[in-house]
């Protein structure tokens, strides 16, 4: 089945090395994906980021820039996160899944969402990189995010805007890594389930829903202290 895990580095050193993986991502063919889509568009942002920000895929300015959150998206997060008092350059951004999916309507390229195997192909870069940052606080926005590190029973219309333990990522990781319980890492680091950017641009409730994404940030500022 798919999986981005053999293109990661070998080196146990280079798995943590955020540049490393940024390059090695670049040649990923672990789902289909990068066969249509122009380039890997991995994370962005400080190194030392104590908040990361996950969303679903890049969109079709992403696909084009190699950036994630340079689109309409990514100017509706930039405000919502000035709003809740969070520097973009204290953030790091990146998304769940690594290429663009989309089809052709005419010109256009629509936006797929990504299937339950092209997420779990493509998990292992996000896993990298989470574990590269190490930060305090992890931000999941929208569905694929938010099942992406809490499983695939997450709903966002449930768990949206709280706090909780951001579960062990050596747990996520490979089964093989499940059998070394007692290796695992106790960060304390937090997760922050919210709506995605694209759900207000999408929304006939735009206020409503915008004022609920910054009200969550601003749950996790809060947090940061
Ligand atoms: N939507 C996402 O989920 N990620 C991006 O990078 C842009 C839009
Ligand atoms: Fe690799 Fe992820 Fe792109 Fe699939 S979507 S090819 S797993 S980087």
């Amino acid at each position: 089945s798919h999986d981005a895990e053999p293109f990661l580095p070998e080196d146990p050193q280079l798995r943590t090395d955020l540049e490393a993986l940024r390059q090695a991502s670049a040649g990923c063919q672990g789902c289909p994906l990068h066969e249509n889509a122009t380039q890997t568009v991995f994370g962005e942002g400080s190194p030392d980021a104590a908040v990361v920000l996950v969303g679903e895929q890049p969109g079709d300015q992403e696909d084009r820039q190699g950036a994630p959150f340079v689109g309409p998206a990514g100017r509706l997060l930039d405000r919502a996160l000035e709003e809740a008092g969070i520097e973009r350059g204290d953030v790091y951004v990146t998304n769940a899944v690594k290429h663009f999916k989309f089809k052709y309507q005419g010109k256009r390229r629509i936006h797929e969402n990504p299937n339950s195997g092209e997420m779990r192909a493509c998990r292992p870069w996000l896993l990298a990189e989470l574990r590269s940052l190490d930060p305090d606080v992890v931000v999941t926005l929208g569905a694929t995010a938010g099942k992406a590190l809490l499983g695939s029973t997450f709903r966002v219309t449930k768990q949206r805007g709280e706090l909780l333990p951001l579960p062990d990522l050596e747990l996520l990781g490979t089964p093989k890594a499940k059998t070394n319980v007692e290796e695992k890492k106790r960060s304390g680091a937090q997760l922050l389930a919210t709506i995605h950017p694209s759900a207000v641009l999408r929304s006939d409730n735009r206020d409503e829903m915008y004022a609920g994404l910054v009200d969550d940030l601003r749950k996790v500022a809060g947090a940061l202290g």
